[in-house]
């Protein structure tokens, strides 16, 4: 079995005028191929920041994390966000939809990125939206979506683009149970796959049982895994 992210030693300390934060504090990490892979752990104990140093958003200031054999943080900066746009999708806590585009043009952006034409994008982004119960409101702007339909036009947009890695912070948290049974039954029909893995921050002990294995985080470092 190979491994798709390996993290060792990461230390990532956000430096601001006020004080310095030791958000992760040597982390080390393995998710292998085809692995769905859950992060809990208490709020501000590092979570958001770990997933970002693996999808390539923020540096660490040490250590080391490779994505699928890859060193994001020694590529030039042009080939690192031809990787992020091709191998990674994320979806943010706060969903981060734009506000000017509407559901399917959203969902589109990452096959634009990736050359795809705009039409087809537009298509392949409604199928997707169908498949996370949204095909009839492909033309709604975020503010007319409630915060669960945002929720999945963000997951739509995470897996479009059929990436290696799907990385999702708090996906379900404002999902209902059936909705959030559907779009985890989605993730893992999508990332669950010989080539590629899945990392799912939650706190949503309804969803742990479509985890492989959980990690469990405490204050900058991975202090469990079941
Ligand atoms: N941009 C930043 N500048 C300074 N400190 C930050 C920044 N982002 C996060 N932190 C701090 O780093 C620590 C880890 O934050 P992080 O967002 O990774 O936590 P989390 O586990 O995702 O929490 P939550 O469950 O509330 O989302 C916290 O103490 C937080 O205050
Ligand atoms: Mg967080």
């Amino acid at each position: 079995m190979g491994i798709a992210v390996r993290c060792e030693n990461l230390t990532k300390i956000y430096d601001t005028s006020e004080q310095k934060v030791v958000a992760l504090n040597s982390v080390n990490l393995k998710i292998n191929l085809g692995e769905l892979m859950m992060l809990v752990g208490p709020s501000g104990c590092g979570k958001t920041t770990l997933i970002s140093v693996i999808a390539g958003i923020l540096d660490q200031n040490s250590g080391l994390c490779e994505l699928f054999g890859e060193n994001l943080l020694t590529m030039k900066s042009k080939d690192k966000l031809q990787f992020r746009a091709t191998q990674i999708g994320f979806v943010f806590q706060a969903f981060n939809l734009l506000p000017s585009l509407n559901a399917a043009e959203n969902v589109s952006v990452p096959l634009i990125i990736n050359g795809v034409k705009r039409d087809t994008a537009k298509q392949q982004a409604i199928e997707v939206l169908e498949r996370v119960g949204l095909g009839e409101r492909w033309k709604s702007y975020p503010n007319q979506l409630s915060g669960g339909q945002q929720q999945r036009v963000a997951i739509a947009r995470a897996l479009v683009h059929s990436p290696r890695l799907i990385v999702c912070d708090e996906p379900t948290s404002a999902l209902d149970h059936t909705s959030g049974q559907n779009v985890m039954n989605l993730l893992k029909e999508v990332a669950v796959h010989k080539d590629r893995a899945l990392v799912i921050v939650t706190h949503d002990a309804r969803i742990f049982e479509f985890a492989d294995r959980i990690a469990e985080m405490d204050d900058g470092h991975i202090v469990n895994m079941r």
